[in-house]
């Protein structure tokens, strides 16, 4: 089964990249894709479309805009909700010890690292980065 993650700008900044996708594959996961690339503010309403409405909307798209972000398909048993587990709660002060939010993340915009939460979510979300992933 596979899943999308993208490693925010925060991270990439912090020279983190590579310490994040280690953790995947230390826990046993495939990185069937890898791509660095800057979102346009089209493409990141589209990726985040399910929150237009939220009132921390334009702060998210001006977040994840601001820099090149690294976008990976994930590949294992169960890989949406065991890379889920593995990132940790959305603020990284509430998110268990261990995790990458825990560990990477600064705040609940700069929270290091996206991840897809349902195989729907996934679908949509991976159209944005991967075109022709099928
Ligand atoms: P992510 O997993 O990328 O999915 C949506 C993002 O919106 C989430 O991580 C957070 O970075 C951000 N987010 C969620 N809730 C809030 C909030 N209450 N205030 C600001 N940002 C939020």
């Amino acid at each position: 089964m596979d899943t999308l993650i993208l490693l925010k700008p925060d991270v990439v900044r912090k020279n983190y990249i590579g310490k994040i996708l280690a953790k995947f594959e230390e826990n046993g996961f495939k990185i069937k894709r890898l791509k660095m690339l800057t979102l346009n503010r089209d493409e990141a309403s589209d990726f985040y479309s399910v929150h237009k409405n939220k009132s921390f909307f334009s702060e998210l798209v001006d977040f994840i805009t601001s820099g090149p972000i690294v976008a990976a398909i994930i590949e294992g048993d169960n890989a949406i909700e065991r890379v889920r587990e593995l990132i940790g709660s959305t603020k990284p002060s509430e998110a268990k010890i261990g995790t990458i939010r825990r560990e990477f993340g600064s705040s609940i915009t700069e929270n290091a690292i996206h991840a897809s939460d349902s195989h729907e979510s996934f679908i949509r979300e991976v159209r944005v980065v991967f075109p022709d992933y099928s």
